[in-house]
């Protein structure tokens, strides 16, 4: 059984979680209609993972007896301005993202709920994914800047950028 404290805390990672698929979701449909198919795809890719790690709590404290509470979720940015800046966004939030995981995991200790110290695990791991796979892909824009060029062929391979090829880039 969940302590009150511990599934308040789970439920505010639910609505971030769901939150993330907002803004990915957002920022795929932005680059769509800025034409480029590759970054949209993979931003549509990405909400859909963050649906899949809220719905993994959903679960996760259901079956604990806590209660996964579906809230309003704070609306994300329509406009993203530049395709640099809204890869620092994403940047950002994941890094938002691995903050919230990290203090979920301190409140289990605190609790003493192992098990969920232990569910939790995977969101850490993950996260270091997610970062790497961020920061590669922040660092591929930035070295572009304005070439038209350089845009096109990163948009045609940004879908080809995995967590294993971030790994490579950035050893930990
Ligand atoms: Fe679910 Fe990107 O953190």
């Amino acid at each position: 059984m969940l302590s009150k404290r511990l599934e308040e805390a789970l439920n505010k990672q639910i609505q971030i979680e769901a939150e993330s698929s907002q803004v990915y979701l957002s920022m795929a449909s932005w680059a769509e209609v800025q034409g480029l198919e590759g970054v949209a795809g993979f931003m549509y890719g990405h909400s859909d993972e963050e649906r899949m790690h809220m719905l993994k709590l959903v679960k996760y404290v259901n079956e604990r007896g806590g209660h996964a509470k579906i809230t309003t979720l704070k609306a994300p940015k329509i406009e993203f301005g530049s395709f640099q800046k809204m890869f620092e966004e994403l940047y950002e939030h994941e890094i938002f993202v691995s903050k919230s995981i990290n203090d979920l995991v301190h409140i289990c200790l605190e609790e003493k709920d192992y098990a969920t110290h232990n569910f939790l695990q995977w969101y850490v791991a993950e996260q270091i994914e997610e970062e790497a796979l961020a920061r590669t892909v922040l660092d591929k824009i930035n070295l572009i800047g304005d070439d038209k060029g350089g845009l096109y062929l990163f948009d045609r391979d940004v879908q080809q950028i995995t967590v294993e090829s971030a790994a490579m880039d950035n050893p930990q």
